[in-house]
C-alpha cells in the first residue's frame, strides 16, 4: 500500500520539465463512519465483476445500506443514493437531505456502494493489485451494478415491485445519478445530481475555472486573503531553497516530518493547494466535519487569520493550522495527508487515469495559485507509468453525451456558487425537465446535507424546489400506471 502510494504522489505533484499536474479530488470523507447517525441494515448483493462480457464469470458482493422504516409498501418510492468513490457509510451520514425527506415520501432508503470502494471489492485484497484486477473499476460497471440492484430490490421486497426509483448523488455520485437516468431510464424515474461536474471534461470547460472560483471565495472571505496566498508560493519556494529555510518552514508549520529537500517543499506547496481547494469545497455555514472538523464559514475564519498576520507565510501557517487543528487534537501537520493515502484515493487516481480525465490547471493570473498548466501529453504519460493504462480523455463525452444531453429528462442539476466544482456543472436549465438549480451561498452539495438552523435562504429554497420536482416525477409516474 505505502509503496504504491509513494509512487502516486507524483501524480498530484508531478514534475515534468517544471510542469505540475493537478489532480484535485472530490471531498471524500475519511471513512468508515464511526458512529452512524442514521439507522439502516447492511446487506450485500452478488454482482458480476464484468457486466459487459459473457466470458468472465467472476462475481463479488456489493454492499448496500437499507432502511425500510418509512416504506409502507404498495408501490411507495425507493430513494437510491448512487455511491461514489469512498466508503458508503460516510456518504450515508453526510446525505441528511434524503433522510429528512424520506418520511414525507414514505420512501424506502437505499445507499449503494460503488465497486472498488469500502467493502465492495471485486477481488478482495487483490482488487488493486494490478491493471488486470482493477480494470472493472468504471462508471459504466458501477451504473450496471445499481441497475441490477434495483431489479433485485423490486423483486425481493414485498410491495416494491412497482416502486418508482429516484436517484440521488453528490459530486462524482451526482455525476453517476445523472448518467444513471440517461442510461437506465427504465430503472429510475428521475435523478438529483448535486454538485456534479458532468462537464469538467476535455474541451467542455476551461481547466482553470474551478480555481478562479476558489480565489473569489477567499477574496470574499476577507479582502486581500487571495493576495496573501498568491504571494505565498514564491516565498515558500525561495525559503525552501536552503536547509536553514526548510528548517524554519518545518517549525513554522509544525510539520510532522521536517522538509529535507526542495522536492519536499514542492510536496508542501501541493499540500497547501489542496488544503485551500478542500476548504473551499466545505465552506459550509455551520460547524461541520465532512473532511476535517471546521467552524461555520471556515474560509472566512482562515482568511481572517491569514490577513491578520504581518508575515505572509506565518499567516498561511496559521490558516493551515485552523484547517487541520480546529479541535486542538493535531500533534503536528502532515504534508503527506493530501497525497494518495488510502484505497479511496487510489481508486480515484485510477479513475482519473482511465475515463475520468478531468482537466485541471492554474495560471496565477485568473487565480491565486502557482502556474500549473494542463498538459494532456504529460497526463497520459504519467498515467501510463503509474497505472499502466492509457486514459481516454474523450470517452466520457462519447459515452454520456457531453453537452448534447437534451434527449435526457428528469434530472435536477444543483450547484452551489461557492463550490469550485460548479465550474463544470450544468448551471442553466437545458429543458423543462433538465433543471438547473443554483444555490448562491452553497459550497459542495450543501443541499444534500441535513437541514440546519444556520442554512442560508438559498439552500432552503433549493431543497423546496427539489422536493417539489421529485413530487411531480412521482405524480407523473403514478398517473401513468
Ligand atoms: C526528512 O528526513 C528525516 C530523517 O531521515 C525523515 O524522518 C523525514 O520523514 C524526512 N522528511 C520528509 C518530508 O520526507
Ligand atoms: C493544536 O491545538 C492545540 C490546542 O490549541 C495545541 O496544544 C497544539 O499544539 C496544536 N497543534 C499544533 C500542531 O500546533
Ligand atoms: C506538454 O509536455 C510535453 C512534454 O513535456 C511538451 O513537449 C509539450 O510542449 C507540452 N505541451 C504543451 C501544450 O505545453
Ligand atoms: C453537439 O451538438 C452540436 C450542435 O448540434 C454539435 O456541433 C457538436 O458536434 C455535438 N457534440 C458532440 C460531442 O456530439
Amino acid at each position: 500500500m505505502f509503496y504504491v502510494a509513494a509512487i502516486l504522489i507524483c501524480l498530484s505533484v508531478a514534475h515534468t520539465g517544471g510542469t505540475h499536474l493537478l489532480n484535485p479530488r472530490f471531498p471524500r470523507p475519511k471513512g468508515p463512519a464511526l458512529k452512524p447517525q442514521y439507522s439502516y441494515d447492511t446487506k450485500y448483493f452478488t454482482q458480476p465483476v464484468d457486466h459487459f462480457s459473457f466470458t468472465r464469470t467472476d462475481t463479488f458482493d456489493q454492499r448496500y445500506l437499507i432502511n425500510m422504516k418509512y416504506f409502507e409498501g404498495t408501490g411507495g418510492p425507493i430513494f437510491l443514493y448512487t455511491g461514489n468513490e469512498g466508503d458508503i457509510t460516510m456518504f450515508c451520514d453526510n446525505t441528511g437531505f434524503m433522510w429528512d425527506i424520506a418520511p414525507k415520501f414514505k420512501a424506502l432508503v437505499v445507499f449503494a456502494e460503488h465497486r472498488y470502494y469500502g467493502e465492495s471489492m471485486p477481488y478482495g485484497k487483490d482488487s488493486y493489485k494490478d491493471p488486470e484486477h482493477l480494470g472493472y473499476l468504471t462508471a459504466e460497471q458501477a451504473l450496471a451494478d445499481f441497475a441490477r440492484l434495483i431489479t433485485h430490490l423490486k423483486a425481493s421486497i414485498p410491495g416494491a415491485a412497482d416502486s418508482p426509483v429516484v436517484a440521488f448523488g453528490g459530486s462524482y455520485g451526482g455525476m453517476l445519478a445523472a448518467w444513471f437516468r440517461m442510461k437506465y431510464p427504465s430503472s429510475v424515474i428521475g435523478s438529483l445530481a448535486a454538485s456534479a461536474p458532468v462537464w469538467q471534461f476535455e474541451g467542455l470547460t476551461p481547466c482553470g475555472s474551478s480555481y478562479s472560483i476558489i480565489t473569489e471565495d477567499f477574496q470574499k472571505g476577507s479582502p486581500g486573503c487571495e493576495t496573501y496566498i498568491h504571494k505565498s508560493w514564491d516565498l515558500l519556494t525561495q525559503m525552501g531553497q536552503t536547509a536553514a529555510g526548510r528548517e524554519k518552514l518545518s517549525s513554522m508549520f509544525s510539520l510532522c516530518s521536517p522538509l529535507n529537500t526542495t522536492t519536499d517543499v514542492a510536496t508542501m506547496s501541493s499540500w497547501l493547494l489542496s488544503t485551500w481547494f478542500n476548504l473551499a469545497m466545505v465552506n459550509y455555514p455551520y460547524p461541520a466535519s465532512f473532511l476535517e472538523p471546521l467552524p461555520g464559514w471556515p474560509v472566512k475564519e482562515v482568511c481572517s487569520l491569514i490577513t491578520a498576520s504581518s508575515n505572509v507565510l506565518e499567516g498561511i501557517a496559521a490558516g493551515a493550522m485552523l484547517y487541520y487543528n480546529y479541535t486542538g487534537q493535531a500533534p503536528c501537520l502532515n504534508i503527506e495527508e493530501s497525497a494518495v493515502s488510502s484505497l479511496g484515493d487510489l481508486g480515484w487516481s485510477f479513475q482519473f487515469c482511465s475515463e475520468m480525465a478531468m482537466p485541471s490547471c492554474t495560471d496565477g493570473v485568473h487565480d491565486m495559485f502557482p502556474l500549473q498548466p494542463w498538459n494532456l501529453t504529460t497526463y497520459i504519460s504519467q498515467c501510463k507509468s503509474t497505472w499502466k493504462v492509457t486514459p481516454r480523455p474523450y470517452w466520457i463525452l462519447q459515452q454520456f453525451g457531453g453537452k448534447n444531453i437534451t434527449a435526457a429528462s428528469n434530472i435536477i442539476f444543483s450547484n452551489g456558487l461557492l463550490d469550485p466544482w460548479s465550474a463544470g456543472g450544468v448551471m442553466e436549465s437545458l429543458s423543462d425537465s433538465l433543471v438547473a438549480i443554483t444555490i448562491a451561498d452553497g459550497a459542495h452539495h450543501l443541499d444534500l446535507r441535513s437541514s440546519n438552523p444556520a442554512d442560508p435562504q438559498s439552500v432552503i429554497e433549493a431543497r423546496e424546489q427539489e422536493v417539489q420536482i421529485i413530487r411531480e416525477w412521482l405524480q407523473d409516474y403514478y398517473s401513468s400506471l
